[in-house]
């Protein structure tokens, strides 16, 4: 990882980890390809699950795409780390600035987590910190919401920290809750402003980055 992305008017290559479908890494390449994505350049899709459709997207694009899964021999804990260890030399050997969750649905645990603080985000369909959370993914978020007899809510670009949907918000998007709503009208009401979302939420982590490294640059 070059720790000093700043000024230099370089692409910042950087690494995108999905379970699924594949829509926002869509949206981010997408972006890529018609220069909404500023210097962000997709280096390497990573899934966990064998079959997902996202990394069938990353080679239509003509990126790489690797398929790393848990290894169920090991007790969970263990298999978390393993996992993300492996992924972490994948992301190193790409020479990926930062990380994108787009869908990815293991959690990442040890060493990746202080070797890329503050450079891996999230995507989560709700107004966190409402809905968020352990077990917190997928249409369960839209069901809790409608429950909740909420009006509005959204999706969220986050910084990943040790916890689940915890880290500090970058930035979120609104849509309003219908009362003739159901999980899946409501869910694809977010999906649309996550493709929005996701793009802007790299373009800040980018000038994050940059302004990071020139203060330190002229500290
Ligand atoms: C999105 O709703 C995202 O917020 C959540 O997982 C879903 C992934 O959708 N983390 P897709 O695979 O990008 O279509």
């Amino acid at each position: 990882m070059n720790r000093a992305i700043a000024g230099s008017g370089a692409v910042v290559p950087f690494a995108v980890l999905v379970s699924g479908n594949g829509t926002n890494l869509q949206a981010l390449l997408d972006a890529e390809r018609s220069g909404r994505l500023g210097r962000g350049q997709v280096a390497l899709v990573i899934s966990d699950r064998r079959g997902a459709y996202a990394l069938e997207r990353a080679r239509l694009a003509g990126k790489k795409a690797l398929l790393i899964e848990p290894d169920q021999n090991l007790p969970k804990e263990a298999r978390r780390r393993d996992l993300s260890d492996r992924i972490q030399a994948a992301v190193r050997e790409a020479q990926a600035e930062f990380i994108v969750l787009a869908g990815f649905l293991s959690i990442l645990q040890g060493s990746i987590l202080d070797t890329y603080r503050e450079r891996i985000i999230n995507i989560h369909p709700s107004l966190l910190p409402k809905f968020g959370g352990p077990g917190m993914y997928g249409e369960r978020v839209h069901q809790a919401v409608l429950a909740a007899g909420e009006t509005v809510s959204g999706c969220t670009v986050h910084i990943v920290d040790q916890g689940t949907d915890t880290g500090p918000i970058l930035l979120q998007r609104t849509v309003p809750v219908l009362p003739k709503d159901t999980t899946e009208s409501l869910a694809e009401r977010i999906h649309h402003e996550e493709h929005i979302a996701i793009v802007d939420g790299v373009l800040e982590l980018i000038s994050r980055l940059g302004n990071m490294d020139n203060r330190r640059a002229f500290s």
